[in-house]
């Protein structure tokens, strides 16, 4: 009985709703290349919150280019927006100005806006740093932010195969949270396959989070289905199939796991997986879940 009562006290601190992060990724840049304003990116955080999911929580990839989060951060508090804070680590300057960013916006707009910080996306599927390194540059922007008293998550985000990786161990250890991007499209996945593929991969990365650092939370940082573009061995890219990885995969994980859709608008993209078509309409049906 006492556990019962301790389990529906958290319950009823945590609406249902909000139990997980349910958010969507959003590019500093609208599709034909230029950056935001700061009203673009009110009218993107509000379409996303008018969607039949009501998302209002959005992940970003940095912080200093296109004036992120100078112009993304009011955006996002005077729409009731969340976000997950993206920190470029390459070079050393472009991570120096990076980190100038988001202290001036924790300076400015305090901490309520933030969901989390990542610092560095797919570098290590890049190989564009070590393991060390960038354990050394999440510490880094961990040190900086909790001196300002912030006390969200600090992770990193990468590629699924990247986390497998034993060479990658220390950066699971710096990462308070392990922020995985899985795409059963670009493994050559048929849609048929696609829900395990998806799920296969996140459970590959929970095995090997629990043996170097138990306890620690894997989000899906990344995920989607290309309306359009080539094909990628059985992966078909069509609006059919990005509605049925919708149907499968969103509907499932929105109930049990942290995750960002890939991706809001990128409509001149190939393969393209953007939801928003350039009338701003959705391209295909999200009330299904
Ligand atoms: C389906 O996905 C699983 C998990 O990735 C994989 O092991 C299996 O080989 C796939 N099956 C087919 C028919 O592609």
């Amino acid at each position: 009985m006492k556990l019962f009562s301790a389990a529906a006290a958290l319950l009823a601190a945590v609406p249902f709703t909000q139990a997980y992060w349910k958010g969507f990724n959003v590019a500093a840049e609208n599709p034909d290349g230029s950056c935001k304003t700061q009203a673009q990116w009110v009218s993107a955080f509000q379409k996303l919150a008018s969607l039949p999911g009501h998302f209002t929580s959005v992940r970003l990839y940095a912080s200093s280019d296109c004036n992120t989060l100078a112009l993304a951060v009011p955006a996002a508090i005077s729409t009731g927006t969340q976000l997950l804070v993206g920190v470029w680590t390459q070079d050393d300057a472009h991570f120096k100005r990076e980190k100038d960013a988001l202290e001036s916006a924790i300076k400015r707009y305090g901490q309520d806006w933030i969901i989390a910080i990542s610092v560095g996306s797919e570098d290590l599927y890049r190989k564009e740093v070590s393991a060390g390194t960038l354990a050394t540059k999440i510490y880094d922007v961990r040190g900086m932010v909790r001196a300002m008293g912030v006390k969200k998550d600090v992770g990193h985000v990468d590629t699924w195969t990247a986390w497998v990786d034993s060479a990658n161990t220390e950066v699971i250890k710096a990462s308070d949270f392990i922020g995985l991007d899985a795409y059963p499209y670009f493994e050559g996945s048929s849609i048929e396959n696609a829900s395990n593929a998806f799920w296969s991969a996140i459970n590959k990365v929970r095995g090997v989070v629990d043996k170097v650092s138990p306890g620690k939370w894997v989000w899906v940082t990344e995920t989607g289905w290309p309306v359009s573009g080539p094909n990628y061995g059985n992966g078909v890219a069509s609006i059919k199939n990005a509605q049925t990885f919708w149907k499968q995969i969103a509907c499932a994980a929105f109930k049990q796991i942290h995750i960002f859709w890939y991706v809001h608008q990128d409509y001149q993209a190939s393969p393209s997986f953007g939801v928003i078509d350039r009338n701003g309409k959705a391209i295909y049906d999200q009330q299904s879940c």
